[in-house]
Parts: structure tokens; C-alpha cells; sequence
């Protein structure tokens, strides 16, 4: 018996619909249920006789298939069954693919919950038949959709929900591999706005979509929580509310068991410490401890990456630069004489490099060589003195691998220059990488880095060959998401703007930066007129 043999499935979090169309994937032999509620849950019911021939093994069977499926298309799923509905109901055989879209849209907009079936029908030719319960009177939001659309009652709209209307001999037909005429069937085109198949308890509440021309608050927008290791941007003016929306957003995290790692340039998160058990460092009394000498990894790649990262961030060179060669050099004599290469773990400080470096200093060198030796020097000198020695002294220093479990704020103030805290954030920023690198975890969003004032750490301008860009791009894949936020998109990394999936624009003021906003998010000029005006709302 058909209906017997046949399972509801939930369909949740589709990442990647191919070609923007999920529903192709889910035409036959399936009947299709929305259910719209604030926002949409979309079932399937999985006809088995129809797809194996047999009932034996079955469960097996469809979890196979459901795997297949899943994993082709990037969805998850869970075996639910949809709740009971009532309220009107109404009926129509005609649709176009974007009718349906629209009609979800609209619902959705408009507040009304709803439940759409949809069920392949025959009728002279092939058809799908829609039957819509709705909380409320909408026949005349439906006939803007459909032309032919007729009211029917409870127990129609039943026979649906139980498959009825499909003609089951004609569905087991249809289940044949290729059928002459089936290739040109007009298959479901329904594109459901993927910011509305999130599940709360998956995603963070990050404000209402207000509906564009009326100015309604309709939905809540959710910001799917294993997106955020494909990174979040968050771009405004000075003062438009970004910390207290990143604020927000580690909150949330903390709630669902994401720690963050907070590079805080202005003391902006220490309250959050006693709100959500956080642990507060700083430079001046609760230290915290850094060795950058400290190889995270192979000592010899670690040099090297290292040296990178001064050439970058010290002296704004290029990766592979002269200023690496002088770089790597100390290093290496450093690692040398220690026999860091053999194992020892009496790992050099940065005041042995800054030895290092004065010696070198000493010397002659070419003006080049001067200036990069010079850059160097006054970053170090200036961590030389007072509380920061004591901070980076350390030969071991805090651990990656703890500083991962739990929310950690890093109060950057005391460091200086902007220099040293690029140079502290980089340097940290690698060292996670590698850590994560050499780990096995992948993909799975377990920790986020908030980094404030980000335009100095990923740089517009030489960024193809950025190691720092490189990591930023890369961490994705290593369980890290990061929250970068400036108040300059036009001077934060272009690479790092195509390399980030999630942007909250807020009162932007300046050309430049709109512009750059404009072209990632493909802004309108109205829209971008828009931004000027905006005061604290948020646009994802
Ligand atoms: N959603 C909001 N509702 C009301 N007030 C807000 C909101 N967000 C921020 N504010 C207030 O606006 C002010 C600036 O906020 P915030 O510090 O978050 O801005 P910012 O963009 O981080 O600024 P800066 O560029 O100076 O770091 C603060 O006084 C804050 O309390
Ligand atoms: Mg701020």
C-alpha cells in the first residue's frame, strides 16, 4: 500500500542550493509541504513503493537516499512529521515557478501562516496542484498569484495532505529512471529565500526585515550560526553601533556554546567578562603572557612565517621581500644557537631579537636594510618597557589550545601603536591557524575571532601575496570564524572583503567606503542613498 509506505522528512539549513533552486532536487516522486510561520519549513514525503520496489529494509533504503540526496545538495534533514492545520483552505491547479516564490514572499511578509501542499496531478496535461491553508481569509492574495485558484473545505485539503490527489499507479510510473516525455515536465522552480529555512535554535536573532514599502517590521532576520565560519563584516561610520552589535553577537554565541576570541582595541568588552564568564587580558595588570618566537608548528616554517608577518606589518612589505630576507636571517641564528631545530625548548624572546636586531643595526647595511632594521627595532624598543616586557618575557607563554575553549577578551590599549597591536594580531591570528591546521576538526564553525579596527591588520593594497589574507581566507576551513569590523571599508582588504559571506552595513558616510559597499553587496544608488540616512538598522 502506498501511503503506508511513506516517510515526512524535514528539510532545513540549505546552504548551497544549486542554481539558487532547491526544489529540482525534490520533484518526483515527492510531495512537497511549506509551511509558512514567521518562517518556512519545508517537508518532503517520501513515497517508498514508488522509489524501491521492495519493503524490505526500507528505513535503510530512504536514509541512503536521503544521504545522497543531502549531501548533493547541501541540506540537513530530520524525520518530522508536519503539525495539524487548520483555517481556509483553497485550491489551484495552475502555478509558475515564480508565482510560487512570490506567493512564500508574500505570506511571509505579510505575517500569515500557511501550509502549501504541492502534488503532481494530471490533468490533460501535467500539472501541480496546490492546496493552501491559511490562517486567514486570502483568497484575494491568492488570486493575485493564480487565476484559477477556487476555495475547498477541510476534508479536500485533508485528502491532499494524505496524497490523494496524486494518482498513485501514475507516481509509480514516474519513478522509472527516464520516461519518454517526462524530460520536458515543468519541474518545481520554487525558490525559498534561504534566510527563511534557518531554524532559531541554529542561527543567531539579529533584527527584524522590515518590509520595503510599507516600513513593517515582518520577520526576524537569523544569522545562521555555521555561517559565521565563512566570516562576518560588519562595516559602518564611526559611532553607527558596530561594537554594541558585535557585543550582541558574542552574547548569542556564548549561548550556544561558540567561545570568542575578542581583539578589543578600546576597552569596549571587559563588561562582558562578568556578564558571560569571559576571561579579561590585558597589558598592564592581568598580562597576557605571548611569546611570538614560540614556533607554532615546524620551527623552520614558523621562522618563516614569522618573518612574513614583521616584513607585512613592520615594515609594509611584501611577503618574500627584501625585508624577510633580513628577517628570517636573526631568526634562524636565533633558533640555531638555541637549538630550537633539535627540540629545545628554550625558545628566544623578541628582546633576543631585539639584540639581534641592534647588532645588526651596528653594522653596514643599505639604506633599505637600514629602514627595515629601524621598523623593527622601534616596534620591539617600544614593548620593551614597562608592563609589556613582563608580557613578553614569557618563553611559553598563554596556550592556544586553552585560550580556544572559552570567551577571551585581549584589552589591547596598553600595547601602543597601532604597529604593535597589527603585529600582536597577526601574530596570534597565525598561531590559531596553525594550531587549528594541525588538528583534525574541519568546517564546523567552533570558535569565532572578533578583531576591532580590522583595516590595520588585513590592509587594503598588496594583499594577493599576504600571508595574513592567506590565513584569513584559510581559517574558514579550520573551524574559525571572524568578525572583522571597520569603521574604513576602503582601506580593509579587498581579498578579505570577497573571502567574508556575511556583511552588516550600517550609516555609512564617506564615497569611498559606500562604494566599496556598493560593489560587494551590488547596491543600488538608491540604496546606497539609503545608507547615508540610516541610523542604527542593520542590513545583511
Ligand atoms: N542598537 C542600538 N540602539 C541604541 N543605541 C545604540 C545601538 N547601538 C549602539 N548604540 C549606542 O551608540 C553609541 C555608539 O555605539 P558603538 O560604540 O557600538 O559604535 P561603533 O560603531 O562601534 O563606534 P566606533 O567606530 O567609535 O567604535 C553607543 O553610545 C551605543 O550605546
Ligand atoms: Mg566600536
Amino acid at each position: 500500500m502506498l501511503l503506508k509506505a511513506s516517510k515526512f522528512i524535514r528539510i532545513y539549513e540549505i546552504s548551497r542550493p544549486k542554481e539558487g533552486n532547491f526544489l529540482r532536487a525534490v520533484n518526483f516522486p515527492f510531495s512537497t509541504i511549506v509551511d509558512i510561520n514567521r518562517f518556512v519549513r519545508l517537508y518532503i514525503e517520501v513515497f517508498s513503493t514508488s522509489l524501491f520496489n521492495r519493503e524490505k529494509d526500507l528505513d535503510k533504503k530512504f536514509r541512503r537516499m536521503l544521504e545522497a540526496m543531502s549531501s548533493e545538495y547541501d541540506f540537513r534533514w530530520v524525520e518530522e512529521t508536519p503539525k495539524d492545520f487548520s483555517g481556509s483552505f483553497f485550491y489551484t491547479a495552475t502555478y509558475s515557478d515564480s508565482q510560487i516564490a512570490d506567493l512564500v514572499e508574500t505570506l511571509i511578509l505579510n505575517g500569515v501562516r500557511a501550509r502549501i501542499l504541492l502534488a503532481l496531478k494530471p490533468q490533460g496535461k501535467w500539472l501541480c496542484s496546490l492546496a493552501i491553508a491559511s490562517d486567514r481569509e486570502i483568497l484575494h492574495l491568492l488570486k493575485t498569484h493564480f487565476s484559477s485558484v477556487r476555495r475547498i473545505n477541510e476534508r479536500t485539503f485533508r485528502k491532499a495532505a494524505n496524497g490523494s490527489l496524486i494518482n498513485p499507479k501514475l507516481l509509480k510510473r514516474l519513478t522509472l529512471q527516464k520516461m519518454p516525455g517526462v524530460a520536458g515536465l515543468p519541474v518545481l522552480d520554487l525558490k525559498i529565500p534561504v534566510r527563511f529555512t534557518f531554524e532559531p535554535k541554529n542561527a543567531l536573532k539579529v533584527g527584524k526585515i522590515i518590509h520595503f514599502t510599507t516600513g513593517k517590521e515582518t520577520v526576524d532576520a537569523f544569522l545562521p550560526v555555521q555561517r559565521i565560519n565563512q566570516h562576518v563584516a560588519i562595516l559602518a561610520t564611526t559611532g553607527a553601533g558596530k561594537t554594541n552589535l558585535c557585543r550582541y553577537l558574542v552574547i548569542e554565541l556564548h549561548r550556544k556554546g561558540i567561545p570568542c576570541l575578542i581583539f578589543d582595541w578600546k576597552r569596549d568588552y571587559g563588561y562582558l567578562a562578568a556578564l558571560i564568564d569571559a576571561e579579561l587580558y590585558d597589558f598592564r595588570e592581568n598580562l597576557f603572557t605571548f611569546n611570538p618566537l614560540k614556533p607554532a608548528g615546524d620551527p623552520a616554517m614558523w621562522a618563516k612565517e614569522l618573518a612574513n608577518i614583521m616584513a607585512e606589518v613592520i615594515s609594509g612589505s611584501a611577503y618574500g621581500s627584501g625585508a624577510f630576507s633580513v628577517y628570517v636571517k636573526l631568526i634562524d641564528e636565533l633558533y640555531r644557537e638555541r637549538g630550537i631545530y633539535d627540540g629545545s625548548r628554550n625558545y628566544p624572546t623578541v628582546f633576543d631579537l631585539l639584540e639581534k636586531l641592534e647588532n645588526l643595526s651596528r653594522q653596514k647595511l643599505s639604506e633599505r636594510e637600514r629602514n627595515w632594521v629601524a621598523s623593527a627595532l622601534k616596534l620591539f624598543r617600544s614593548l620593551a618597557v614597562g608592563k609589556t616586557r613582563e608580557a613578553f618575557s614569557v618563553r611559553e607563554g598563554v596556550s592556544i589550545a586553552g585560550l580556544l575553549e572559552r570567551t577571551v577578551i585581549i584589552e589591547l590599549d596598553a600595547l601602543g601603536d597601532p604597529v604593535a597591536k597589527a603585529f600582536f594580531i597577526s601574530v596570534l591570528l597565525q598561531k590559531v591557524r596553525n594550531f587549528r591546521l594541525s588538528r583534525p576538526e574541519r568546517d564546523e564553525l567552533r570558535h569565532v575571532i572578533v578583531i576591532e579596527e580590522a583595516q590595520n591588520v588585513l590592509k587594503q593594497g598588496s594583499e594577493a601575496s599576504s600571508i595574513i589574507t592567506a590565513t584569513y581566507r584559510e581559517i574558514r576551513s579550520l573551524c574559525e570564524g571572524i568578525i572583522a569590523i571597520t569603521q574604513m571599508p576602503s582601506e580593509f582588504s579587498k581579498d578579505a572583503l570577497a573571502n567574508t559571506n556575511t556583511f552588516f552595513v550600517m550609516r555609512l558616510v564617506h564615497g569611498e567606503d559606500k562604494k566599496v559597499v556598493r560593489d560587494i553587496l551590488g547596491l543600488s544608488s538608491e540604496q546606497l542613498r539609503i545608507l547615508e540616512h540610516l541610523e542604527r538598522v542593520l542590513h545583511s
